[in-house]
């Protein structure tokens, strides 16, 4: 009986300890760049595959891509061809994160 109270405290004070860790962790993860990647995952895989070259339905491979970010941003805004436009799907911030993570797919290899 004499324990009861400090045990109490301890798990008061791991909870307080590991709620607060978390809160800050998620914080951490919505501020930090990875969006790029899972608007790739979201909206792009489908066709073009995790590493852009799947290349499903004409699909370009985008590891091979050549052209401009301007020209990029310009194309996933506007669509072309089999690809469809996502001026209304991502806002104009969201197009250029995942871009900026689709440019990054022809540099690792
Ligand atoms: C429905 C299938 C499909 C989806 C989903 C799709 N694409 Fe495409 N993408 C294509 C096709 C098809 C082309 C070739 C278009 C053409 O040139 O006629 C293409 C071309 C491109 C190009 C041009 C590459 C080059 O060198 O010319 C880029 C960049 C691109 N896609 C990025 C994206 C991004 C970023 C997303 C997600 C926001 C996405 N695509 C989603 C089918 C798709």
């Amino acid at each position: 009986m004499m324990k009861a109270p400090h045990t109490v405290l301890l798990g008061m004070l791991l909870l307080i300890a590991c709620g607060g860790s978390d809160a800050a962790e998620a914080g951490i993860v919505d501020d930090a760049s990875p969006k790029g990647q899972q608007l790739f995952k979201m909206h792009c895989e489908l066709c073009h595959g995790s590493d852009g070259k799947l290349g499903f339905n004409g699909a370009k491979d985008l590891a091979a891509s050549t052209i401009t970010r301007a020209e990029m941003i310009a194309q996933v805004t506007n669509g072309k061809g089999k690809m469809m436009p996502y001026k209304n799907v991502l806002t104009a911030k969201e197009i250029e994160a995942v871009v900026d993570y689709t440019r990054t797919l022809g540099k690792t290899k």
